[in-house]
């Protein structure tokens, strides 16, 4: 029986890594900073752990047949000890990484390159996804408190993705060695802008909802008052600013390797609707 480790199992991503494998029949056991809140279903083994912790993430490894990786922060302190621990146990690691990774400088690339790299000597598969559809959460309060999104750059395209096509590749590469040395640039199955993307989830939850635009100095104040770095800022505004003219790509890896089309936008958002309907407090 294939036992595999997964790491951010209480995750967007990793709930479904996590589900996927339990339907293959997998045993999964899962590095959790803290079991009693994570959640899982109960044929979930529990490891206690931290990323940050390598000795933890070397005992959860232990026995294991492959392994999810991700790495939890912008900065890659901490994640060569972390990936020596892990693959000092199991070989076999499927990472999930970024579209941002550029081949000809992964190191270069920000913390999902600089990880890629630390992994060269594994049995890796790299997972590139673009955006996530789960992103669009942080406009959740406002649709819920009110009828107007403000955001930089709406008319900037985006390919994103669905977090559960990102697993649902995630479990193929790790019950099948054919996946070894693959780099996989995962997309949702369309452009759309940011004000198609409010639209859409005006649409699931029934009500109209305006889009308006922040300068980058509106937008950067409200990035800074939540804590953002302010060299995250500049480069997340300037590349918003850059999707107007030359949206994010489209492939079509997910639906070669699932044989169906990636889930739309619309998907998700009828799935999440709930999310960002007003609770019946302010209806
Ligand atoms: N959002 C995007 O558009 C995007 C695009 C490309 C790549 N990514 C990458 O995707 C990853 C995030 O995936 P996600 O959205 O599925 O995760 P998420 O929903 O943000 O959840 C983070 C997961 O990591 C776990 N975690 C956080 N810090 C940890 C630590 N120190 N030790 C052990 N576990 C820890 C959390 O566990 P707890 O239950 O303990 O909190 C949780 O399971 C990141 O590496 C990000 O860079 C994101």
């Amino acid at each position: 029986m294939t036992t595999v480790l997964v790491t951010g199992a209480t995750g967007r991503v990793g709930r479904h890594v996590v589900q996927g494998l339990l339907d293959a029949g997998v045993s999964v056991r899962a590095l959790v900073r803290d079991p009693s809140q994570a959640g899982l279903p109960p044929d979930v083994e529990l490891a206690a752990g931290d990323l940050y912790d390598p000795a933890s993430v070397e005992r959860a490894a232990t026995g294991t047949d492959a392994a999810f990786l991700l790495w939890p922060s912008f900065s890659a302190e901490g994640a060569e000890q972390t990936v020596s621990a892990l693959t000092r146990q199991v070989s076999r690691v499927v990472y999930l990484s970024s579209l941002n990774v550029s081949d000809e400088d992964p190191a270069a690339s920000g913390v999902w390159g600089e990880v890629e790299v630390l992994l060269a000597g594994a049995d890796w598969t790299f997972l590139r996804p673009g955006g996530f559809m789960a992103n669009t959460l942080e406009w959740a309060d406002e649709l819920r408190l009110g009828d107007v999104v403000r955001m930089p750059s709406p008319g900037a395209g985006r390919s994103l993705i669905h977090e559960r096509d990102i697993a649902a590749v995630a479990v193929l590469a790790l019950l099948d060695d054919k996946h070894v040395g693959q780099k996989y640039s995962l997309t949702g199955p369309e452009v759309l802008t940011q004000s198609e993307q409010v639209a859409a989830l005006s649409h699931a939850i029934g009500k109209p909802v305006r889009v308006e635009e922040q300068t980058p100095d509106e937008a950067r104040q409200v990035m800074l008052a939540q804590g953002a770095d302010p060299s995250f800022i500049d480069g997340a505004l300037a590349y918003w600013h850059s999707l107007i003219d030359s949206p994010e790509p489209v492939t079509t890896t997910v639906e070669s390797l699932l044989n169906r089309p990636p889930l739309t936008f619309r998907t998700w958002a009828a799935e999440h609707a709930n999310t960002f309907r007003p609770s019946q407090r302010f209806e």
